[in-house]
C-alpha cells in the first residue's frame, strides 16, 4: 500500500502511478466525484468513483464529513480545476458521518458559528490554511533565532512575582474555596496554600529572560501568557502566546533593528513556504470585503500587503513627533477620535496607532521614547528624565504587534524606579541583583504571536487564529 498525503500526490504524482490517500470528504457530487481533503493542503484531491463497481451500501456512506481511505490510479484529469485525479479502485470507510446531523455543510458558514463548533472547524478550508500558517510561523520563528545565535529559554508559567505590571493576573491556588484560611488580620493565609505563597499565571517571561540574557547573551522565550483583562476586542485573548527575545549589549536602536529584521524574515519565510494557503486566504479576504464600502476595504490584497512589509523598511518615529501628528490630524480636529489627543503624555489607543500606520505613514511604524509615566518600571530612563527607551511596533490592521524597550541597567536608577512604582524590593531582589553583579546595556521585546498570525492570514478576529480561544466568559473545549 502506497499511502500518501494529498499535498505529496498533487506535487509529485504522475499519471500512470498508483496511490492510497485518507482524509475527510468535503463533497460527493453526482455519486461520482469525491472532493477529498486530508489537511496537508488547502487543495482537495478529486477522486472519481465508477458507481457500478461499488456496493450501494458503501456509496451511501460517502457523505460530507465522512472519513475514508481510497486507493486507485492517478490519471490526467478531464475536468477543469485540477491536473490529476484519482480513479478509485478500493474504498474503506473509516468513519461514517450522518449528513443530517453534521454541522459543517458544503456552504459558507459565519466565523461566529464556526467558533461554536471549534472542535470541527479544523476541517474547513479556512481553518486548515490558518493553522498550517500558524505552524509555519512558529517554525520560522524558532529557525530565525536559532540561526542568529539565540537560545530558547522555557521561562515559568506559574509565577510567584506579580511585579511586572503587564496586566491583571489569574491566580493559581488549591485552597478550599468554601473554607479559605485567614490570618489573624483577616487576610487570605497563603502560607497554607500549595506553594505557601500567592501564585499566578505569568503575564510575560521577560524578567526571567533578562536573567538568562545576562548569562547566555542572546535568548528568547516562546510560551503561553495569561491576562485577566476584561477586554472583549478582536485583538485580545486571556490566553495567548508571546515571543520574547532578550539581548545583552543591545541598545534601543539595535532592538528596533532586530524587531524589524525578525518580522520581515518570518514573513518572507511564509511567503516562500505557504503560497497556496496565502493565495487562498488572500482571495477569501477579497471576497469577504467585496460588500464593504470602499473606505472599509483593505487598500491592498493580503499577498500585496505581505510582500510590501517583507520588502520595505519600517518608519521610526518618536512618541513626541507622533503626538504632534495626531494633535494636528483631521480626525482629532473633527473630534472623530473616541479619545481626543490633547497633550503630551497621553496614552495612545489603537485608533491613534491605526491612524498613524494606515492613514498617515501607510507602512509599519516603530514608535519610541514614550513618556515614563505610561510605560513599565524596567524601561531605561532617558537623560531628559521624563521619557523612556520604549518601542512599540505598529502594523496595519492590527495596531501594536510588538512592545519592547532597552532595560534600565543602572542599579540605583532601577531601585528608584521600583520605589516610584511601589514595587517592594524583596519581591524582585533577584532582578535587582543582576544590576549589582556585572550589569550591562540590554534590550528586548515581546511579539504577540496571535497578532502576527492575524496579520499574516488576514483574519479579522484573534479568536480565529488560536485553536481554542479563551476570552471573558468563554473557556469552552
Ligand atoms: O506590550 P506587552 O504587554 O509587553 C510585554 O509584556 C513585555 N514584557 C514584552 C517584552 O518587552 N519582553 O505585550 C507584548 C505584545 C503586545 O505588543 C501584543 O502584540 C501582545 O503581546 N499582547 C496580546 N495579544 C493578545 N491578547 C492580549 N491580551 C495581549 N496583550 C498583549
Ligand atoms: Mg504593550
Amino acid at each position: 500500500m502506497n499511502v500518501c498525503r494529498i499535498n505529496q500526490v498533487l506535487k509529485e504524482k504522475k499519471a500512470g502511478t498508483e496511490a492510497t490517500v485518507r482524509g475527510w470528504v468535503r463533497t460527493f457530487r453526482s455519486n461520482r466525484f469525491i472532493a477529498l481533503n486530508d489537511g496537508s493542503t488547502v487543495l482537495n484531491l478529486q477522486c472519481v468513483v465508477d458507481f457500478e463497481n461499488f456496493d450501494e451500501s458503501i456509496l451511501k456512506k460517502i457523505t460530507t464529513g465522512a472519513c475514508i481511505e481510497v486507493s486507485g490510479d492517478i490519471v490526467t484529469s478531464q475536468g477543469k480545476g485540477q491536473d490529476i485525479e484519482l480513479v478509485v479502485r478500493k474504498i474503506i470507510v473509516h468513519g461514517a458521518s450522518d449528513p443530517e446531523q453534521y454541522p459543517l455543510q458544503p456552504k459558507k458558514h459565519s466565523m461566529e458559528f464556526l467558533r461554536e463548533i471549534a472542535h470541527l472547524r479544523p476541517r474547513t478550508q479556512t481553518f486548515g490554511a490558518v493553522f498550517r500558517l500558524r505552524h509555519q510561523l512558529s517554525f520560522a520563528i524558532h529557525q530565525y533565532f536559532h540561526e542568529n545565535g539565540f537560545y530558547n529559554v522555557h521561562t515559568p508559567i506559574l509565577t510567584g512575582s506579580d511585579a511586572e505590571g503587564a496586566g491583571e493576573m489569574f491566580q493559581v491556588s488549591t485552597l478550599d474555596k468554601k473554607n479559605i484560611p485567614l490570618t489573624p488580620e483577616g487576610e487570605v493565609d497563603y502560607k497554607q496554600d500549595f506553594f505557601e505563597k500567592e501564585v499566578n499565571l505569568t503575564v510575560s517571561g521577560q524578567l526571567e529572560a533578562e536573567l538568562f540574557a545576562l548569562g547566555l547573551g542572546k535568548v528568547y522565550t516562546f510560551g503561553p501568557t495569561f491576562r485577566a483583562e476584561n477586554s472583549n476586542t478582536s485583538r485580545h485573548l486571556a490566553e495567548f502566546w508571546m515571543i520574547e527575545p532578550e539581548v545583552a549589549f543591545a541598545d534601543l536602536d539595535q532592538n528596533m533593528d532586530l524587531a524589524e529584521h525578525f518580522l520581515r524574515s518570518v514573513i518572507q519565510n511564509v511567503l516562500k513556504n505557504c503560497p497556496d494557503d496565502l493565495e487562498f486566504l488572500s482571495n477569501r479576504l477579497e471576497a469577504e470585503e467585496k460588500g464593504l464600502p470602499a473606505d472599509k476595504r483593505s487598500p491592498m490584497s493580503l499577498l500585496d500587503k505581505l510582500n510590501f512589509v517583507a520588502e520595505n523598511g519600517f518608519r521610526r518615529v518618536s512618541y513626541t513627533e507622533a503626538i504632534d501628528i495626531l494633535r494636528n490630524s483631521k480626525p482629532n480636529k473633527k473630534k472623530k477620535f473616541q479619545y481626543p489627543i490633547e497633550e503630551w503624555g497621553a496614552d495612545l489607543q489603537s485608533e491613534h496607532e491605526r491612524f498613524l500606520v494606515e492613514k498617515h505613514f501607510k507602512c509599519p511604524v516603530i514608535l519610541y521614547d514614550y513618556p515614563a509615566s505610561i510605560k513599565a518600571f524596567y524601561m531605561r530612563l532617558n537623560d531628559d528624565g521624563k521619557t523612556v527607551r520604549a518601542m512599540d511596533v505598529l502594523f496595519p490592521g492590527i495596531g501594536e504587534i510588538i512592545g519592547g524597550s532597552q532595560r534600565e541597567e543602572r542599579y540605583e536608577v532601577l531601585r528608584q524606579k521600583m520605589a516610584d512604582f511601589n514595587i517592594p524590593e524583596e519581591e524582585l531582589y533577584w532582578y535587582l541583583e543582576t544590576r549589582k553583579f556585572g550589569t550591562c546595556v540590554h534590550s528586548g521585546f515581546g511579539l504577540g504571536f496571535e497578532r502576527l498570525v492575524q496579520f499574516v492570514t488576514g483574519m479579522s478576529n484573534i479568536r480565529d487564529v488560536i485553536p481554542f480561544p479563551r476570552t471573558p466568559g468563554n473557556c469552552a473545549f
